[in-house]
């Protein structure tokens, strides 16, 4: 039996309330568009994790499920907070932290029974529609339930498990049609099904502890299954239950879980999309997609839908952003350390771009590094999706601050030389709407196409040293010499300034 105080979505909850990260929204909300409006609506006024607890037409005595929970990642103090870590954590030791912990290893430890089978659904009983899945976004072809769940699938060759975010829609009470990318990893176990010509058995998790949607959300290596990192995230083993119906482990403590096969039958495909997706853009076409015929729901008693509301909006991004905002770089970081590029020093991802711009600050060795930073960075399979730009900024330029990129584009970058460099035609994302419609057709092409870019804003190395500049390549900055901000901020309280802020910067 699963042990009573292993951690869970509860558990984590429990600790965001603790942290005042957590509001309890007990008006009425409509899971129709309202719920998902109230979402963008408290991301954009930097609000806590929202547990909404009385939703249109689940409120009722009958109602299976009445609780639904979205935005426990969407800031970078609640995800350092739910690692264990200091909430005002700077980027490189959170990224740090991460690119360390996402290479450990806890096993997993099976248990015979565990609270996610207090409530077990088969046959006429399936019902995807008893859960408050909300239809999120008024543009979505449906009602999203694969927003947040982490679908588990394993690899039919090796045994090993995967657990990744991948969206799905409610196509009947019973079917959920999903984007399957081939070039995910649920997608390198699908293309072994459709060659044997068997069905995929498939597990989606909705609710469990944060370090799931964490990792699932997040490019772990093909040969290593998430529930292992999980484990070292959270310093004890993920305990987990054998599915009823399909051959597959998940969470003993887990809020819901819809289990079932794809066929690999396209006549089996349902329509799928569009959705809101994290570009903030709505870009896909509804096209027949792989689907879930669901054999179970499996639930623990008054279960807690966990979901997200996806898209980047500026000054409005949603968890996805945050959470691949940390793990995308941490991930770069790691490929660049792999690759023994030199002189790494920071790496932030912006979480409005989700990981499609990174920046990189280096302690430059060479004149070519920064094509050493690019070429590492492509040639990862997490590239998929990101690092469409990539920038290259000097140790002196804080990348984590838009005016200091802005400043070191504007004066250390030549257009029309190599400072700019286009790499065209590589793999990339499907749903990025700057991509025509033809070149992102998976069906097609396997993924998106995407044109990269690298821009090397650091300091050329190429002019000549000046005398004048004391030996060096490039100009020096107006910024004071050291001994006379020294003398001035020494002095400061003697100038008697009053009325505005005249603190040491
Ligand atoms: C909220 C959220 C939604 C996502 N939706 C999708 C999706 O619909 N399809 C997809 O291929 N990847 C999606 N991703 C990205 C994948 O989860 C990510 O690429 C991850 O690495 C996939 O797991 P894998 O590396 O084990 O394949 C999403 C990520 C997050 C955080």
């Amino acid at each position: 039996m699963a042990t009573t105080d292993a951690p869970d979505l509860r558990s984590a909850l429990g600790m965001l309330r603790g942290a005042g990260e957590l509001a309890e929204v007990t008006a009425e909300v409509d899971w129709n568009r309202e719920l998902g409006t109230v979402a963008r609506e408290t991301l954009r006024r930097k609000g806590p994790a929202l547990l909404f607890r009385n939703i249109k037409d689940y409120n009722g005595p009958d109602a299976r499920c009445g609780q639904v929970v979205t935005s426990i990642l969407a800031s970078h103090r609640r995800i350092a907070l739910l690692l264990g870590l200091d909430p005002s954590i700077d980027n490189r030791s959170l990224v740090d932290y991460v690119t360390r912990t996402n290479r450990e290893r806890v096993t997993p430890k099976l248990v015979a029974d565990g609270p996610v089978h207090e409530n077990v659904l088969l046959g006429d009983d399936v019902d995807l529609t008893a859960f408050p899945v909300p239809h999120w976004h008024h543009l979505d072809g449906g009602r999203y339930i694969n927003t947040f769940g982490a679908v588990v699938t394993k690899d039919p060759v090796s045994g090993i498990g995967n657990a990744g975010v991948y969206r799905g829609m409610i196509a009947d009470r019973d079917k959920i049609s999903m984007l399957l990318v081939p070039s995910q990893h649920w997608g390198r176990h699908w293309a072994e099904y459709l060659r044997r010509g068997e069905p995929m058995p498939v597990a989606s998790v909705y609710g469990w502890h944060p370090v799931m949607d964490f990792l699932a959300g997040s490019p772990i290596p093909r040969d290593v299954c998430e529930y292992d990192v999980m484990g070292a995230y959270l310093g004890e083993p993920v305990e987990l239950v054998r599915c009823r119906t399909v051959d597959l482990e998940v969470p003993a403590s887990a809020e819901l879980v819809v289990e079932g096969y794809i066929s690999p039958d396209p006549d089996r495909y349902r329509l799928e999309g569009p959705f809101g997706e994290f570009t903030g853009y709505v870009s896909d076409l509804p096209t027949p997609r792989p689907t879930v015929e669901v054999t179970a729901i499996t639930h623990r008693s008054s279960p807690i839908f966990r979901g997200t509301l996806e898209g980047s909006l500026p000054g409005a991004s949603g968890e996805n952003s945050y959470m691949s905002s940390v793990q995308r770089a941490a991930i770069a970081w790691h490929a660049l350390t792999t690759a023994g590029v030199p002189g790494i020093t920071d790496v932030y991802v912006h979480p409005v771009t989700n990981g499609t711009t990174i920046v990189v600050q280096i302690d430059k060795v060479n004149e070519g590094h920064a094509k050493w930073v690019a070429a590492a960075l492509w040639s990862t399979g997490a590239a998929l999706y990101r690092y469409k730009y990539v920038i290259v900024v000097d140790e002196d330029i804080d990348p984590s601050d838009y005016s200091a990129i802005d400043w070191a584009i504007a004066y250390r970058v030549r257009p029309g030389s190599d400072d700019i460099v286009v790499f065209p035609g590589t793999f990339g994302s499907p749903i990025d709407p700057s991509t025509p419609l033809e070149d992102r057709s998976i069906a097609d092409l396997g993924s998106g196409l995407w044109n990269r870019m690298l821009v090397d804003a650091t300091r050329t190395w190429r002019y000549p040293p000046q005398p004048q500049w004391g030996g060096a390549r490039f100009p020096p900055t107006v910024a004071p010499a050291p001994e006379d901000l020294d003398l001035v901020r020494g002095r400061w309280a003697e100038y008697g300034f009053t009325g505005w802020d005249g603190g040491p910067r």
